[in-house]
């Protein structure tokens, strides 16, 4: 292939990310991971089922950093979920050590890279990334957007019984219970579901998306949801690769663009070979505009207790 992507961090999001990747064929991959043989393994394994997925995507698996040199695209997954006892700030403080750890290696092995962030939570560790690597704000991107509007998508099309594909959905805000899904912009066939389905039903689902990544965790009981995640951090990086301009709801460093400043926000962009190429700006109505600012303001009290640690 002519594209190298780099997934750090090679548990159930990366590898996953690294499978779609590879039987996509986007590009070669390197998988890397703090764990001894868990990489290696997992790049063995997938390049075993390539003869019967016919791809010829070349993926190594590795504990260090020097085969991800000159990477296209690096995804970071890597991170630790909460564990019973652990408080948020507990994760705050052990997944920030380990991004800015990750960070520092990718940036200088790959300094023209476009960072796609996974690690939770997710708009604090944006800032870091953004901090450590000294990259400008366009090759630096939060995943939550593209999976959170897939969980509505994916409701609407079970309320109403139609395709997936006819659906358009977008979600804004951070990523978290403070989330903003937009039902006027989301549409099937063109058609805003207000017009399709009661204000109840609406609601139901919008609720259920919010609760979307809690609902997976409650059913799984030992993790969290990781196929739609690496479906959506590997449509992002898809579209960076091929150039393909697809407009996408992102984590975006926001410098004035809806009224925030300095704040990774979730808000549609346009995602090209330059990573973040237009930050689409909306017109909001009164109760959406307070629901964002609340899930700014949930992002700003993070990157607060980022800044005490
Ligand atoms: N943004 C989103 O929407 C979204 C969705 C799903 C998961 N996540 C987050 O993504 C992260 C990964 O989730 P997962 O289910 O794959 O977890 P996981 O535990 O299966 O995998 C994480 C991997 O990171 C590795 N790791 C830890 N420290 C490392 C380091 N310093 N260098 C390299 N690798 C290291 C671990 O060994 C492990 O293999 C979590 O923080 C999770 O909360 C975010």
């Amino acid at each position: 292939m002519d594209k190298k992507v780099t997934v750090v961090g090679a548990g159930n999001v990366g590898a996953t990310a690294a499978q779609r990747l590879a039987e996509k064929e986007l590009c070669d991959v390197v998988l890397v991971d703090i764990i001894e043989g868990v990489p290696q393994g997992k790049a063995l394994d997938l390049t075993e089922a390539a003869p019967i997925e016919k791809h010829d995507a070349h993926l190594v698996g590795t504990n260090d950093y020097d085969a991800s040199q000159g990477s296209d695209v690096v995804i970071i997954t890597a991170g630790i979920p909460r564990k019973p006892g652990m408080s948020r700030d507990d994760l705050l403080k052990t997944n920030a050590g380990i991004m800015k750890d990750v960070t520092q290696k990718i940036a200088k092995l790959s300094p023209e890279a476009v960072l796609i962030i996974v690690s939770n939570p997710l708009d604090a560790m944006c800032h870091v990334a953004l901090d450590t690597s000294g990259f400008s704000k366009n090759k630096v991107i939060g995943m939550a957007g593209v999976l959170d509007s897939a969980r509505f998508r994916s409701f609407i099309a079970m309320e109403l019984d139609v395709s997936v594909e006819n659906i358009h959905a977008f979600v804004l805000g951070g990523h978290g219970d403070t989330m903003v899904p937009l039902p006027r912009y989301s549409t099937v066939a063109g058609i805003p579901i207000t017009e399709l389905m009661p204000q109840e039903r609406i609601d139901a689902l919008v609720q259920r998306t919010a609760n979307g990544g809690a609902e997976i965790v409650s059913l799984l009981k030992t993790g969290s949801a990781y196929y739609a995640p690496a479906s959506a951090a590997v449509e992002m990086t898809e579209s960076i690769l091929k150039d393909r301009k697809k407009i996408l709801p992102c984590a975006v460093y926001l410098e004035g663009e809806y009224g925030f400043n300095n704040l990774f926000i979730g808000v549609p962009v346009k995602l090209g070979a330059n990573g973040v190429e237009k930050i689409i700006e909306i017109s909001l109505a009164e109760n959406e505009k307070i629901a964002l600012q609340k899930s700014a303001d949930a992002v700003q009290k993070l990157v607060e207790d980022l800044k005490k640690l």
